[in-house]
């Protein structure tokens, strides 16, 4: 017999909670007697750093994590850079290599694009916030998986309170899809404007993708003026 069948039923129960946390963090997948599938999430707000009111307070509260494995291989926390009173957030994936040296978001190849971008639609860098779905870079920029997505995530959802954006940019579909907790695809998720706790939110085609594939510059710009066009309305309606 396998050792490590349990015999308990709460050793039992156990395990399977503790497998379950493993594959898919703190959410919790409830059937309903109606079969429709409730999602839970145990985002823990009685931490110490929940009661930030600043970036800086924030970061210092949250640098050290070591909630998922990747704070054992990270080189450096990836809190996000820019204005702490931004108008506009962009939110990648992940931290990369080189961003992982700096302890700075989107400084690579990919940043660099994702630099001209915020340009081209007549943004500074320095007055946008840039920051990613999870803090700490992935090893060998693999995907990041559902718990190490599920554990950061407050982290960010706490800078969006404290920033307190007009619109927000998600690239890429992980992005997108980690804020709206959705399953759509990347082509869905762009064909509309979004609400993320009451922000304007648009889904628009990664840097790094850009990079992989040239073809999506096109769609990726008709995103980009909508979302200034969008931005624009806004400012005037609140003159
Ligand atoms: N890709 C991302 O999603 N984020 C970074 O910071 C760098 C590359």
């Amino acid at each position: 017999m396998p050792k490590n069948i349990k015999h308990n039923p709460v050793e039992q129960a156990e395990s399977i909670l503790k497998h379950h946390k493993n594959l898919f963090g703190n959410l919790l997948y409830t059937e309903k007697t109606t079969s429709s599938v409730v999602k839970e999430s145990e985002t823990n707000y009685s931490e110490e750093w929940a009661s930030a009111t600043t970036l800086n307070d924030l970061n210092d509260k949250i640098c050290n994590c070591q909630k998922c494995e990747l704070g054992s291989t990270r080189k450096n926390f990836v809190f996000g850079s820019g204005n702490p009173k931004a108008d506009v957030m962009f939110i990648g994936e992940a931290p990369g290599a080189e961003e992982d040296i700096q302890g700075l978001p989107f400084v690579g190849r990919a940043g660099q694009l994702l630099t001209k971008i915020i340009e081209s639609i007549n943004f500074k860098r320095e007055e946008v916030f840039i920051c990613n779905i999870l803090k700490c870079r992935p090893p060998n920029n693999r995907d990041p998986l559902p718990n190490e997505m599920q554990t950061c995530e407050p982290y960010l959802q706490k800078q969006i309170e404290i920033i307190n954006p007009k619109l927000i940019l998600c690239l890429g579909r992980i992005s997108g899809q980690t804020l709206l907790k959705s399953n759509e695809t990347l082509t869905t998720l762009r064909q509309k404007v979004h609400t993320y706790r009451g922000i304007s939110l648009m889904v628009t085609y990664h840097p790094a993708a850009l990079l992989r594939n040239p073809h999506w510059k096109r769609p990726t710009w008709e995103d980009l003026k909508k979302f200034r066009a969008l931005y624009d309305e806004m400012k005037n309606a609140n003159k």
